[in-house]
């Protein structure tokens, strides 16, 4: 596992948009795991002007979102809509060739993911609780593509999108497992915020409590990049001193 550390989140955006700018520009069908959240922004933007100057196209690129909200009352919350608004309409991707989990078939998007020829290059957040997709603290190393029930933590973490009232965030989600975003051949995971302190500094100390750091199955991956900024890892060398 390497960490790559940046002075903000723009710098790291740019960065990590333009590691998977270069991803595409060598390999143009590329299978792309994609992640919703606040953290991918600054590297979805720099990717968007990639597409718009045009140094890049994503005409062949086949991509495969980590997770999406099941019925979730606010339209343009649902991880589809995101998407939409931060990427899909800024660049040239064909939207048919946009993939989302779905909880009519979740064990169907793994064999969707094996038929395309597995994931080149995967983008992760991670939330406070160190859940990575949405696989909460207790999902088994093993897990595939599956209907999860969020934590209390993550529904108060993501009340923000809706209006502040929590009653509005959906209790249930599909997300890939553990073991399908492991099958990823790269994976880059952005933690550009200091709330992401406690799992990040789990990783930094090799600690491997899956059912505790989701998070942490990534340190048996062999192409893993942890894409940090300064506040961020500021603040864990003050805690590990
Ligand atoms: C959400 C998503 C995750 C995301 C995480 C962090 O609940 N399901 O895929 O990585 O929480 O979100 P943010 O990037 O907004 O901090």
């Amino acid at each position: 596992m390497r960490f790559l550390t940046f002075e903000n989140k723009a710098a790291l955006g740019e960065a990590l948009g333009e590691r998977i700018a270069e991803e595409i520009r060598e390999k143009p069908n590329l299978i792309l795991g994609l992640a919703t959240g606040s953290s991918p922004l600054e590297t979805y933007g720099h990717l968007a002007k990639e597409v718009k100057e045009g140094r890049l196209s994503f005409q062949k690129v086949r991509s495969f979102n980590l997770d999406e909200y099941i019925d979730c009352p606010i339209e343009q919350e649902t991880y589809r809509a995101f998407m939409n608004d931060n990427l899909f309409s800024k660049v040239d991707i064909d939207l048919n060739n946009t993939h989302f989990p779905s909880s009519n078939n979740p064990e169907g998007y793994d064999e969707e993911i094996a038929a395309a020829g597995g994931i080149d290059f995967q983008v992760l957040g991670i939330g406070r609780n160190g859940h990575i997709g949405f696989n909460e603290p207790g999902t088994p190393a093993d897990s595939k593509t599956s209907v999860i029930h969020l934590t209390q933590s993550t529904i108060d973490a993501n009340a923000r999108f809706f209006g502040n009232d929590k009653s509005l965030v959906p209790t249930k989600a599909v997300s890939m497992g553990l073991a399908t975003i492991m099958g990823a051949k790269k994976i880059a995971l952005i933690a550009n915020d200091t709330s992401k302190l406690v799992p990040i500094m789990g990783l930094m100390k090799g600690e491997k409590d899956v059912l505790k750091n989701p998070s942490a199955v990534l340190l048996d991956h062999p192409d893993v990049t942890i894409y940090l900024t300064k506040d961020l890892a500021d603040a864990i060398a003050a805690k590990m001193k």
